[in-house]
């Protein structure tokens, strides 16, 4: 998020609180730059849209010329609808059920991400029971340490994701028996909300040399499809709203060997939406505790799960006090459970009940993650240019 103006906060104060706010410009621009700089190398972008799929920052990111990168039947179904053209869908997840199997066959998507051998032997008798031809890539696990939060790390061994190397001989023995499914690359995505840039050069490494063991075995790769995970910076939304796309993308270029008949995906999801969006609440009573000062806010855990869920930070700033005096609170939602905490100790001007409170950077993981607990229902969404 860039600085909110004044006008924009005046705007917010007389909205029913908490909401998500997006700026569509920045997502805009962020986008632009995205796609910019994967241009220069010809590489494909496709977006990850469990990060955030809002219709209205759908639509803006599908006129975009992004694919979408899908892990439910429900997702493939949403992208569609929403104009991502279904030769640009990819359908990944360790568990994909055969009903949504069978209707993504159904709707000819480009690709299906398989992340077992026993998943690729039931995408084939079920391509073969609907008449259909799947087109699938291998997910691999590559036992690279993304060197990020435990919880959002999926490529070492002891994760549930894609098909040890151990594995790919007698997956290569399965595949040569499948006749329903038209293999045609390797996907790799190794974690999330990466910023040590290093992870990806080892990423390609290990790539490079699956993919020749895979053409040693005459299995012909012209997708090399290595995820999303580029971080964002939370400390620090509005002086870089947006990522280090450039940095990213020459990381890919300078070490992965790509053959003149290979195409290099991606799959970004946070790094294009989380600074568009800053959740927005209202400061429902200050409690001085015994040990604390707390700021109770109308927003929890139920709308925004990262802080508790993953020690996520998020910077919080109170958007309307003006006082000079600064004090420490915990900033702490309404929700009936010790762990709904935003912050700890987070020094604030002098706060007061019906202050208005921005958490920044929450457009990736924040909306979709919402949950109905208490039932609190769903909050709305408001747009910079409505
Ligand atoms: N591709 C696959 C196969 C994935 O599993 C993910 C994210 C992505 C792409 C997109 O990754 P990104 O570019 O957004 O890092 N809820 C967590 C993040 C979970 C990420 C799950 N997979 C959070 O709030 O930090």
């Amino acid at each position: 998020m860039t600085v909110l103006t004044p006008a924009q906060i005046t705007r917010f104060q007389s909205l029913e609180t908490p909401f998500y706010y997006y700026d569509l410009d920045l997502l805009e621009a962020t986008l632009k730059a995205c796609k910019t700089e994967a241009d220069r190398y010809g590489f494909h972008v496709h977006y990850a849209m469990k990060a955030n799929f809002n219709p209205r920052v759908l639509s803006v990111i599908s006129k975009h010329g992004f694919g979408a990168d899908c892990v439910s039947g429900n997702e493939v179904k949403k992208a569609v609808e929403m104009g991502f053209p279904a030769d640009r869908v990819v359908f990944a997840g360790v568990g994909k059920s055969d009903k949504e199997i069978i209707e993504a066959l159904a709707l000819d998507i480009f690709c299906f991400n398989v992340e077992s051998v026993q998943e690729l032997q039931v995408i084939d008798a079920l391509a073969k029971k609907t008449g259909k031809t799947a087109t699938i890539a291998l997910r691999i696990n590559p036992n690279v340490d993304a060197k990020t939060h435990y919880n959002i790390t999926t490529g070492l061994d002891e994760n549930k994701f894609g098909i040890n190397q151990s594995e790919l001989p007698g997956c290569v023995d399965v595949l040569k028996k499948c006749s329903n499914v038209k293999m045609t690359g390797i996907h790799f995505h190794v974690g999330s909300q990466i910023l040590d840039l290093s992870v990806f050069r080892e990423l390609c490494d290990a790539v490079n040399g699956i993919a020749d063991w895979f053409e040693s075995q005459g299995i012909m790769i012209t997708i090399l499809n290595v995820g999303g995970g580029l971080g964002i910076d939370y400390k620090h939304p509005q002086d870089n709203p947006i990522p280090a796309f450039a940095d990213y993308f020459k990381i890919f270029h300078e070490n992965l060997r790509v053959k003149s008949y290979q195409h290099v995906h991606f799959e970004l999801g946070r790094a294009l939406v989380a600074q568009s969006g800053a959740l927005i609440s209202r400061v429902l009573y200050i409690k001085n505790g015994i040990k604390k000062n707390f700021a109770i806010l109308d927003a929890g855990m139920t709308e925004l799960i990262r802080p508790m869920l993953y020690q996520a930070y998020h910077k919080i700033e109170n958007l309307t006090s003006s006082s000079e005096k600064k004090i420490s609170y915990d900033i702490v939602g309404p929700i009936c459970e010790s762990t709904d905490v935003f912050s700890k100790d987070l020094s604030l001007p002098e706060t007061q009940r019906g202050d208005l409170v921005a958490i920044y950077s929450t457009g990736a993981y924040g909306e979709v993650m919402a949950s109905d607990y208490n039932l609190r229902g769903h909050i709305a969404a408001v747009y910079s240019n409505d």
